[in-house]
């Protein structure tokens, strides 16, 4: 079971009393998770403790050995810390994190070790692991979905006298504020944040004490335990606490949702940034150059974020499937969670350190959005202006119809359509002067006053709303 120091190194295993071959190489590869989970080693450890600890308060575990666990554990903690800063990654030849840190901790204490396991499984190990590493993992994304929402935030205050044209079916439809464009993205990213508390208080229940599927036969206190982990609940069944992996499910879900948003914005900013559009334009330190063409400024990072959309979805889709129909409790299928976990996680995490800095360093070329409007984009306005004279909404819509018609019959625009040809067409059009106030940007985004609409009064009222919620959930942050 265990190699002494004149052993060439065996590979430490938690099972296999009654085995008498080894698992083939083929096995190991596929089942050997340490790759991917050494990433737990701090949850693993940590659970550990507080189980070490757990048994001594409850009489199975000896003062001494106790203390020689907890000494232990710190060593095994400290080793593992330099090995993983320094090559990356753990060359120990057991399968699992689990198995590395109880024979690392026999390495350093001896025998005292082997009564660490007692009354545990790796199967309530690993899924107090996991939810323990979301609980300190989520609010990082919380916090950097934070930052993006302040950019936003700041961009839309102090560009709040742009006006820039708004699309419907991506053809331009109405003049709209800048500011108001960078807002309605940054309460997609609100519920987002929303969002992701609300998982919280079902992913704050430790299995721990769940065993292997039925519980724990030692009389220990699973509460006392699960709150020295600094969990908010314990999982209330066994058998759920070692097969529940609806928080990975969640969160996946979560994190699709969240870069489908990601992309949209990316999407909109990409399209800004083309030469046609020429509205934004992006750092340096965003965008990409072409080995070909030298003129070339790619976004490749936002369109990257667009892209990671797709993954997204596709490690969730893939972690559903993987759970669809399987029997209850505990199932090596299981192990793929952490793989899909850590990838989309980081990946989300990169996706909005990119938006947040190509949101907050890009250039906004606010003369070149004016004039990417057209009076077409007035049309709407036109109509309203015939309503207030009292023809019904419908009929106004028809009669600009045929405006715009004529207008093109002549070969103008609808500012510069005369008149004479207005009235020709309905003398509500109002005469010349009352004609021409409805060509002006400003005074067309100002009518727009109802609430979570594009005059300037509006979107300051946003502005103060999302300010409010940030800084009544907002901690210590960088950009603030
Ligand atoms: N590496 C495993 C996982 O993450 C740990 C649990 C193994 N349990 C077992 N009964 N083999 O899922």
């Amino acid at each position: 079971m265990f190699s002494s120091d004149n052993e060439p190194a065996i590979r430490y295993q938690l099972w296999g009393g009654c085995f008498e071959e080894g698992p083939s190489a083929v096995l190991r590869r596929l089942n050997d998770s340490l790759p991917i989970d050494s990433r737990l080693y701090r949850e693993d450890i940590q659970g550990s403790r507080c189980w070490a600890q757990e048994l001594h308060r409850s009489g199975y575990l000896a003062m001494k050995d106790n203390e020689e666990i907890q000494q232990g554990l710190n060593k095994v903690e400290k080793d593992i810390e330099v090995e993983l800063s320094a090559k990356g990654k753990l060359s120990d030849p057991e399968e699992d994190i689990h198995s590395v840190v109880e024979r690392r901790l026999h390495d350093h204490i001896g025998d005292a070790a082997l009564r660490l396991h007692t009354g545990r499984s790796r199967n309530d190990q690993s899924a107090t692991d996991t939810r323990l590493w979301m609980l300190q993992g989520l609010p990082r994304l919380k916090d950097i979905l934070l930052e993006d929402i302040l950019v936003l935030l700041n961009r839309a205050e102090s560009e709040i006298d742009i006006i820039a044209p708004g699309y419907t079916h991506l053809q331009r439809a109405q003049p709209i504020l800048w500011s108001h464009f960078l807002l309605s993205h940054a309460w997609f990213l609100r519920d987002d944040v929303l969002r992701l508390d609300e998982q919280t208080s079902r992913l704050s229940r430790s299995p721990l004490g769940s065993g292997a599927l039925a519980g724990c036969a030692l009389a220990i206190d699973r509460s006392r335990l699960g709150k020295s982990l600094d969990f908010a609940d314990i999982t209330p069944n066994s058998m759920f606490g070692v097969g529940c992996r609806d928080h990975i499910v969640e969160f996946l879900n979560w994190a699709s949702l969240c870069g489908i948003h990601l992309s949209r914005l990316a999407e909109d900013l990409i399209i800004y940034s083309s030469q046609e559009f020429g509205i934004v334009k992006f750092s340096d330190q965003f965008s990409t150059g072409s080995s070909l063409m030298p003129q070339k400024r790619n976004p490749d990072g936002l369109e990257l974020v667009r892209g990671a959309a797709g993954l997204f979805l596709g490690d969730s889709f893939s972690f559903s499937c993987t759970l669809k129909g399987l029997p209850s409790t505990y199932n090596k299928d299981l192990q793929s969670d952490k793989e899909l976990l850590f990838r989309s996680y980081d990946r989300l995490l990169d996706c909005l350190k990119i938006i947040g800095g190509s949101v907050s360093t890009m250039e906004v070329n606010a003369k070149r959005a004016l004039n990417s409007l057209d009076p077409g984009m007035l049309a709407t306005d036109l109509a309203l202006a015939l309503v207030r004279r009292g023809v019904p909404f419908r009929r106004a819509h028809h009669l600009v119809g045929t405006a715009l018609k004529r207008a093109e019959v002549l070969g103008v625009d609808l500012q510069t359509l005369p008149h004479k040809e207005y009235t020709a067409i309905c003398p509500e059009f109002g005469n010349d002067e009352e004609l021409k106030n409805v060509f002006s940007w400003k005074a067309s985004v100002e009518q727009y006053t109802s609430a979570g609409g594009t005059s300037r009064a509006a979107v300051e009222q946003q502005l103060n709303e999302l300010r409010t919620w940030f800084r009544s959930c907002s901690k210590q942050l960088k950009f603030q």
